[in-house]
Order: structure tokens, then C-alpha cells, then sequence
């Protein structure tokens, strides 16, 4: 066995990782102070540990040695030598149960490190069907898997179930699922601790955001039992049906919006006309009441007015939603578009303490669309924004060009509680609201203009806080 190696690991941990993660054995890399630096998968696996809990950690923790980093080496060569093959070395896993498997240990000599394989028995060959079945499964594309044991920690996890969360895989498997999802509240969890008191799951449809990415899941799970019947563990088995759901979401919409601008259709234009002439008398009586000094009931009269448009207003957005108006397709400056739409933001943020940023990389590329229209969607985003947020916030608008390079994304993020998953799917629907006096139209008018811009509207919302991203064909 050579005693030294010269691999370049140190300086791209990325590297070193894909490194050891290809070894089939368990493998960990200690420095020459005695802390474990790295450990592989198969580590973790054998000895029970997450990685949070080993690396830093002294070397003993798993290796029960009294001497140094460098004295083990020096005394597994000597032990090696004089045998003539591969020695042994006692280990323990984090129950404390020690075992005895064979030992390599190779120095890195630039910054004395020292990569410590614990030749356990995990070569594919001696694996059995059902461990290459659950090896598959953990690399599917398309199917994610979580398997917990009896007290709630992640003791395996697929690919895509770690993409979903966002994590390497490394740092999820053995950490308990509360410090998996710490800062998501409870009801927000993909896997939760109940699960392991038997809540069972069968086809249940749901959705997952991260890092701006939403997945529609299908979600199966269930309690796993010995043979006396002892919960054991639990598994959340899902399958990634994003495509299929949006599909199925588009024809649903469509559907929706034929309906409901059937109705509309019918109704606002009945509605606006008998509005039109109250709207006219009502004017002319308020230019009574103030030629001869009747206060109160011009007071009244401007009241009545304003009503008067707040249900105009609420009728133009219906007609929107129905057959919408005109788009006047032109040129639009999203920079001058802001510089006129935030001074109204501001001054209502204003009224609930609220901070409102604009930060500006650059200026805003053109893009083709309706200003005015354009307007609305903005000012309507921000206001749900300022509105959830209640008291104190920040209201933060920012913008981006999406990895592609072909849409630049208008991002509108605000501080406030964040929009449950159990009703992210409805927020678009006309007339969803969660908001005593909301009319739930603002979010699928401009669902509306954007799609019907050739843009596209994406909310993420993670535990708190909610980001919308208006994304836009830019020139
Ligand atoms: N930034 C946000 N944070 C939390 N929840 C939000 C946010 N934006 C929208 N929502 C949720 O989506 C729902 C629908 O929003 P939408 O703008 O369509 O209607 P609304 O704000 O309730 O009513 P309206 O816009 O007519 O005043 C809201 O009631 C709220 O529950
Ligand atoms: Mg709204």
C-alpha cells in the first residue's frame, strides 16, 4: 500500500467529495490536529451519524485511539509491515457499538491529511436484491424517497427527494427532520414527525417550492414495523408530476375563465349602465349641495361617490378577466414604468410602516406589453405584498435576466407570513381570497395581462416571506 497520495483534493471541496462519495468503502479525512475534515456517504451510513455531527469532531469519536492523527499512521504502517497485509482497526458507531474491519490509511503530505477507509463490506457484489432495489431507487430521477427511522431522523434519501429540499445529500442523511426543515413551520413540512404515529398517506396531491423551483408531488407514505408489530421507521415515497399538473392546471383555468366570463360578460355591462346615471345625478346633486352650503350632504354625496367607483373599478376588472381590453402592444420602458408606479407604492407602505426597496443592477432592458396594463400588475403585487406583511416589513424589488438569458424577471419580495402550500395552488383563482375585504381578482387579472403578454407569473414562498417573479420576453 503506498503511504502517501498526491491528489490535489484540498482547495475544491467539490472535488474531494465526488472523490470520496465514488468510493464504495467508508471513508473519512482527518487533519493533522486530529478533527475530522470530510466523510463520505457510506460513513455515514455505517456508523449512524450525520455529517454535522462528525466533521469538526475529533477523529476519536469514531476511531477510539489515544494518540494522535499522526501516530495511528505511523503505527497502522508499522502493524502493516510487519504483517504483511491489510490490518485491522476497532470502530465505533454512534450507539457506541464497537466492530473491527480492515483499515487503510494514506497521508497527504503537502497539507497532512489523512484519508482513513474503513474497508467495510458495502461492494454492490454483496449486496442483496432488495439493497440494489432501494440503491435504485435512491438514484431514480423521477421517484423521491425518504426513509425515516423510529425517531424521526432521515436515514435515506434519493436524489431527487435532496433536490427537492434543496440539499446535498450528505447533509440530510441521520439529521433529524426537525433540523432538516428548521425555520419551515410545521404545517409547511414535506415529511413530518407524525408520520411515524401512523398518519398514512395514499395519492395525496401536493406541491413543494424551492429555490424558485415549484414541483407538484404525489406523496404516498406509511409506517414501517417489525416483526412484533413496533414502529420502526416510517417512508415517504412521491413522484414528480410537474408537468402533468401544469398541463391539467391549464385546461382547468381555461375552463374557469370561459365560465366566469360568460357570467361577466353578461352582468358588468347591465351593471355599469344603471351606474353611469346614478354616478351623473349624483354629481349634479353635489353641485347643489355646494352652491348652497350644504356640508354634510356634500360630504355625504362625495361619499357615495367614491363607492360609485370603487364598484366601477371592481366591474372593469371582471371585464378584464372576461374579454379583455385591447392590449396596446408597445415599447415599454419597465425603468420609467417604476420610477411612475413607486411613489404610489411608497406612500402606501407608508401607512403601515413599511420599508420598500428598489434595487437596481443596471437598468431594466425594453420590453413589449401594455403600460398601463403593466402598471397594474405591479401595483397590485406590491400592494398584496404591503397587505400581508400588516405592520413593519420591507417590501424589496429587485430584477434579474433568467438563466437562459431570454426573460428578464421582475422580482417583488415582501416579509410577511408567506402563503401556506395548502392554498399556493388557488391564490390565481378568481375570487380566492383569504381577506375580509378582498375581492380575490387582483392575482388572476394579472395572471391574465402577463400570460396574455407571453410572460409568466411565479409565486415561491417558503416558510416566510413570498417572492413573486414577473417574468417578461425582453428585446
Ligand atoms: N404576498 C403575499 N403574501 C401572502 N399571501 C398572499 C400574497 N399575495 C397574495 N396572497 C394570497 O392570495 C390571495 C389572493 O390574492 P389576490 O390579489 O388575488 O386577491 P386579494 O388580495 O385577496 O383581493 P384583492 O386583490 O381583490 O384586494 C390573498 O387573499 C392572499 O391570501
Ligand atoms: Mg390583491
Amino acid at each position: 500500500m503506498s503511504a502517501s497520495f498526491s491528489l490535489h483534493l484540498v482547495g475544491s471541496s467539490g472535488r474531494l467529495q465526488r472523490f470520496m462519495h465514488q468510493l464504495p468503502t467508508a471513508v473519512l479525512l482527518v487533519n493533522q490536529a486530529g478533527s475530522i475534515v470530510e466523510v463520505n456517504e457510506q460513513l455515514l451510513r455505517v456508523t449512524g451519524y450525520s455529517r454535522d455531527q462528525l466533521v469538526k469532531q475529533p477523529f476519536q469519536t469514531i476511531l477510539p485511539y489515544q494518540g494522535s492523527a499522526e501516530q495511528l499512521y505511523e503505527e497502522l504502517l508499522h502493524r502493516e509491515a510487519e504483517s504483511g497485509s491489510n490490518v485491522e482497526i476497532e470502530w465505533r458507531d454512534k450507539q457506541g457499538r464497537s466492530r473491527k474491519t480492515p483499515v487503510m490509511i494514506l497521508r497527504q503530505e503537502e497539507q497532512e491529511l489523512y484519508l482513513i477507509h474503513l474497508c467495510q463490506l458495502v461492494k454492490e457484489t454483496d449486496q442483496s436484491l432488495s439493497e440494489r432495489l432501494l440503491g435504485k431507487l435512491t438514484h431514480d430521477t423521477s421517484l423521491g424517497l425518504f426513509i425515516l427511522d423510529e425517531h424521526a431522523h432521515i436515514i435515506e434519501a434519493s436524489q431527487t427527494a435532496c433536490k427537492l429540499l434543496g440539499m446535498d445529500r450528505l447533509n440530510v442523511i441521520n439529521k433529524h427532520v426537525d433540523q432538516v426543515f428548521s425555520g419551515i413551520p410545521e404545517q409547511h413540512r414535506l415529511i413530518k414527525k407524525e408520520l411515524l404515529e401512523g398518519v398514512k398517506l395514499q395519492n395525496i396531491a401536493t406541491s413543494w417550492t424551492n429555490d424558485n423551483q415549484r414541483y407538484e408531488l404525489i406523496v404516498d407514505a406509511s409506517t414501517l414495523q417489525d416483526e412484533s408489530g413496533k414502529t420502526v421507521g416510517a417512508f415517504v415515497l412521491f413522484k414528480d408530476i410537474t408537468n402533468l399538473r401544469s398541463f391539467e392546471q391549464k385546461i382547468e383555468r381555461n375552463e374557469r375563465l370561459a365560465m366566469i366570463g360568460q357570467i361577466a360578460a353578461g352582468t358588468a355591462h347591465e351593471i355599469r349602465n344603471p351606474l353611469t346615471s346614478i354616478k351623473g345625478f349624483l354629481q349634479m346633486f353635489l353641485k347643489s349641495f355646494s352652491d348652497s352650503g350644504m356640508d354634510r350632504e356634500k360630504t355625504y354625496t362625495e361619499i357615495m361617490l367614491t363607492e360609485i367607483n370603487r364598484i366601477n373599478s371592481l366591474v372593469s376588472e371582471f371585464l378584464l378577466l372576461s374579454k379583455p381590453r385591447d392590449i396596446q402592444y408597445c415599447m415599454v420602458d419597465l425603468n420609467t414604468v417604476f420610477v411612475e408606479i413607486l411613489p404610489i407604492v411608497e406612500s402606501q407602505a407608508l401607512l403601515y410602516g413599511i420599508d420598500v426597496r428598489f434595487t437596481s443592477q443596471g437598468k431594466m432592458p425594453m420590453v413589449v406589453g401594455d403600460t398601463e396594463l403593466l402598471k397594474q400588475v405591479f401595483i397590485n403585487i406590491c400592494k398584496n405584498g404591503i397587505e400581508a406583511m400588516g405592520e413593519q416589513g420591507t417590501l424589496q424589488i429587485s430584477h434579474h435576466i433568467d438563466q437562459d438569458g431570454d426573460r428578464v424577471s421582475i422580482d417583488i419580495h415582501d416579509t410577511g407570513p408567506g402563503i401556506p402550500l395548502y392554498i399556493i395552488d388557488k391564490i390565481f383563482d378568481p375570487f380566492f381570497t383569504t381577506k375580509e375585504e378582498g375581492t380575490g381578482l387582483g392575482l388572476s387579472v394579472c395572471q391574465k395581462i402577463i400570460h396574455d403578454i407571453g410572460g409568466q407569473i411565479r409565486v415561491s414562498s417558503k416558510g416566510y416571506g413570498t417572492t413573486f417573479h414577473i417574468m417578461l420576453p425582453y428585446l
